[in-house]
C-alpha cells in the first residue's frame, strides 16, 4: 500500500549519494521519495526500485521506493510493435490488412484515452506534480497525428515508408518503454490501495 510520496527537489550542485541513501534508510514502504534535479542523476544515485520518469532537458525527476514492485496488473504494450511488424508483412504480401490495422489503431487510441483520464490524474495527484504524466501526454499527442494515416503508410514504398516507420515507430517504442518503466511501477503500486498526496520537503 503506497500513501505518501516526499518530494526532494535538489540544489544544483547535488548532494553525495549518502544523502540518499540516509533518507531511503528512514522510508517505509508505504512511502516513495521524489527527486528533482536540475543536472542528470550521477551513477552513484542507482539505489535499488528506482524509475526514471523525466530525463531532461531542463529536470530530471526519478522516484524511488523502498520495497520490490508487485505484480504488475497492467498489460504491457510492446505487443503493438510486434503487430504493426505483422500488419506491414501483410501488406507487403499484397494480403488484406485493413481490419487489424483499424483494430491495432482503435486499440492504441483507446488505451490512450484510459491512461489520460484514470491512471494520469491517479499519479499525477499522488506526485503532486504533473510534470512526468505531461510529458507522457506529448507523446500521446505524437501518436495520434501519426495513427489516422497507419493503414495508408503500411502500403508506401521505400523513403516514405522508412520516414513513417522512423517517426512512428521509434516514438511508438520510446513511449512504451519510457511508460512502463516510468508510471506502471507507481501505478502499480497505487492499485494496492492507499492514495495519499505528496508531502514537499
Ligand atoms: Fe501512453
Amino acid at each position: 500500500m503506497l500513501t505518501q510520496c516526499f518530494q526532494w527537489e535538489l540544489p544544483s550542485a547535488l548532494p553525495p549519494a549518502e544523502h540518499l541513501i540516509e533518507r531511503l534508510d528512514r522510508m517505509k514502504h508505504h512511502e516513495a521519495l521524489l527527486a528533482v534535479s536540475k543536472t542528470s542523476f550521477p551513477s552513484d544515485w542507482g539505489r535499488a526500485h528506482f524509475y526514471p520518469l523525466v530525463n531532461g532537458p531542463s529536470r530530471f525527476y526519478r522516484i524511488y521506493f523502498v520495497s520490490e514492485p508487485p505484480e504488475s496488473g497492467l498489460a504491457s504494450q510492446s505487443p503493438w510493435l510486434e503487430e504493426f511488424q505483422r500488419l506491414r508483412l501483410l501488406a507487403q504480401e499484397g494480403r488484406d490488412f485493413s481490419e487489424p490495422a483499424q483494430a491495432l489503431r482503435v486499440q492504441v487510441l483507446e488505451q490512450l484515452a484510459w491512461q489520460e483520464s484514470e491512471m494520469f490524474p491517479l499519479i499525477c495527484k499522488f506526485l503532486g506534480t504533473d510534470r512526468p504524466t505531461r510529458e507522457m501526454g506529448y507523446e500521446h499527442q505524437g501518436l495520434r497525428r501519426f495513427l489516422p494515416e497507419l493503414e495508408q503508410a503500411l502500403e508506401m514504398l521505400g523513403k516514405r515508408w522508412e520516414r513513417f516507420s522512423l517517426d512512428f515507430v521509434h516514438l511508438l517504442e520510446h513511449h512504451i518503454e519510457h511508460e512502463e518503466n516510468g508510471l506502471y511501477p507507481i501505478y502499480d503500486r497505487l492499485l494496492q490501495g492507499g492514495k495519499g498526496g505528496c508531502r514537499v520537503q
